[in-house]
């Protein structure tokens, strides 16, 4: 395929290195990055023409290539963020999903309208927030989306989503379940808050509660910055995927039977019959905090985290997230789902 416009960037046999957080050197058949829907849209035909495979990535960072990708990487390189419109709560920003998600974030904790400061940090682009519904310490993004703009692969054809249309759940959406592959987000509508409207539940930024009057954005994303950086490490210097599994909702005799033998089981209510746990303790219990396999390890600080330790390849992993879910489905009878996405 020849360059079609100048922003259309085109590389063959193109590794990936640099595309996927966990650090796997594995290799794309084709790589493009666009700029514009137009491009896109031009793009979309060519492929279709050609019966290519095609796979959209954002930052790379809920990633498993478990091998080379024979087909096209498309990559958005749509950036903006213009602010549409406002009343006397809110105020509506639409961003290219190329955007680098926390540039999106620190922009708007300066400018002190609340919404995404609990998901600061959040390694990825704003596309895939809106398709993996990215949360933390008390917040969905879900709860920010207005709508979501994308192109129907099949067609070309533009189509909006409002959030109520996106199904969203946990780390879960419409497009990454029942309309998997068939829509490319290329904007998100985001509806902030101009008031205070704060989440600080989480251990951790509790304290902030204690400071007399509502926490700026800023601080909030102060605090959880502090919070991810003495918990997670830092795709640049250890290659990872965030957590590597989802935490498990299981029926509330499940969760009677653990808590029989271990009082101390930390857990959330989530409904009259589930129970959540989290996946980091199940694995703790497990004994698998800082082992290796291969290139792959065991977080030492946050077990649900496995790392690119030693140039990994995409089999250490998998074989060690297969053995951590062996090991916790015999001991505890509960299985585990991974958190990233397996390509
Ligand atoms: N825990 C242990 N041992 C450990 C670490 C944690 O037993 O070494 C237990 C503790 O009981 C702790 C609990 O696990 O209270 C939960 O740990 P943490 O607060 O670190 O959060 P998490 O449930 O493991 C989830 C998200 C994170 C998000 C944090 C904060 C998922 C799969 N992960 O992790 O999201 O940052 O909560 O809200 O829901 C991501 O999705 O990539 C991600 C990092």
């Amino acid at each position: 395929m020849r360059d079609m416009a100048n922003s259309i960037t085109i590389k063959h046999h193109y590794p990936l290195l640099g595309h996927n957080t966990f650090g796997l050197d594995v290799k794309a058949k084709q790589f493009v990055n666009y700029s514009t829907v137009d491009e896109l849209v031009v793009l979309l035909a060519v492929l279709k023409e050609s019966n290519e495979r095609i796979l959209h990535i954002g930052g790379g960072s809920n990633l498993l290539f478990t091998k080379d990708f024979e087909g096209t990487v498309l990559h958005s390189g749509i950036k903006f963020v213009e602010e549409v419109s406002r009343d006397d709560r809110h105020i509506f920003f639409r961003v290219g999903s190329g955007v680098v998600w926390d540039d999106f974030c620190a922009q708007m904790a300066r400018d002190n309208y609340y919404g995404p400061e609990n998901l600061s940090y959040i390694p990825g682009e704003v596309g895939a927030s809106a398709i993996q519904n990215i949360g933390a310490y008390g917040v969905e993004v879900e709860s920010i989306i207005h709508e979501v703009e994308t192109i129907e692969v099949a067609t070309g054809q533009p189509r909006v989503f409002q959030a109520n249309e996106c199904e969203y759940g946990y780390r879960d959406s419409i497009f990454k379940n029942r309309l998997q592959g068939d829509y490319i987000v290329t904007a998100v509508v985001y509806r902030l808050s101009m008031i205070p409207v704060v989440h600080l539940d989480y251990g951790q930024l509790q304290e902030l509660r204690s400071h007399g009057g509502a926490p700026t954005a800023q601080e909030i994303r102060d605090a959880v910055i502090a919070i991810r950086q003495s918990k997670l490490p830092e795709p640049a210097e250890l290659g990872s995927a965030g957590s590597f599994f989802k935490n498990p909702a299981v029926p509330v005799e499940v969760f009677r039977q653990i808590a029989a033998s271990h009082t101390d089981v930390p857990h959330y209510v989530i409904s009259e019959d589930e129970i959540k746990i989290p996946a980091a303790w199940l694995i703790d219990q497990c004994g698998w905090k800082g082992k290796t396999h291969g290139g792959a390890a065991v977080y030492e600080k946050q077990p649900l985290i496995l790392v690119n330790k030693n140039h990994a390849t995409p089999a250490d992993i998998m074989e060690l997230a297969t053995l951590i879910e062996q090991s916790v489905l015999e001991k505890f009878n509960i299985r585990l789902s991974p958190e990233v996405n397996y390509i």
